[in-house]
């Protein structure tokens, strides 16, 4: 597997990548990151502690779908409360995780873990659009009663797959041969 995440880097050091990545490091945030001994480490601190509240909030609602949790309050009230806590906090992920990559573009820019875990998280914010409003729509017509079906379940846990694929792929950029 090594060798076939290595090929890929190869592919993309040969790509306008590199030259962006060269690009980045020439910028003023990249040299204020590096030169500074609290640049990547405030980068990494605010990664990981919006990770947890966007995961957090993002798996309370998979086990309310899933009749785990909170069974007293409705899908409206359960989403009401988590959901802007999931796309806030991923704002504040897409920051922190630019940050880390203008403080090392180069190995960043051409590691073939760091696309796919990107593409991870496209699928990711994708499903999660698509099951966030189709659950919310499902209990809208079925009223308080409503429970999901096993399909809906099934997706709700793809959710916290693709979730996990990201957060696999973000510990393992800086193990990934460049
Ligand atoms: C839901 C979205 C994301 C998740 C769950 C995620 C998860 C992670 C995790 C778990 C780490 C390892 C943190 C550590 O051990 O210090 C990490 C590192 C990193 N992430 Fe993310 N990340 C996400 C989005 C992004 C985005 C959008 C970018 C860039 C635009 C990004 C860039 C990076 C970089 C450059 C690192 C540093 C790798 C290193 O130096 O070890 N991440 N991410």
């Amino acid at each position: 597997m090594g060798d076939f995440f290595f090929g890929i880097t190869e592919w993309l050091r040969e790509t306008w990548l590199l030259d962006a990545a060269f690009w980045m490091q020439e910028t003023a945030i990249s040299k204020v990151l590096v030169e500074n001994f609290w640049g990547v480490p405030f980068a990494q601190v605010a990664h990981i502690i919006s990770i947890a509240v966007a995961f957090g909030a993002t798996l309370m609602l998979t086990l309310r779908v899933n009749g785990k949790v909170a069974t007293n309050l409705t899908i409206q009230q359960v989403e009401a409360r988590y959901v802007r806590w999931i796309w806030w906090t991923l704002v504040a992920i897409v920051i922190s995780g630019l940050l880390m990559l203008f403080a090392e573009p180069v190995r960043n820019m051409i590691n073939s873990i760091f696309w796919a875990k990107m593409l991870a998280l496209l699928a990711m914010v994708i499903v999660s659009l698509m099951f966030q409003r189709s659950v919310l729509a499902q209990a809208n017509a079925a009223g308080p009663g409503w429970t999901a079906s096993g399909g809906t379940k099934a997706i709700s846990w793809i959710v916290i797959i693709l979730w996990c694929l990201t957060m696999a792929g973000g510990r393992w950029i800086a193990y990934s041969p460049v």
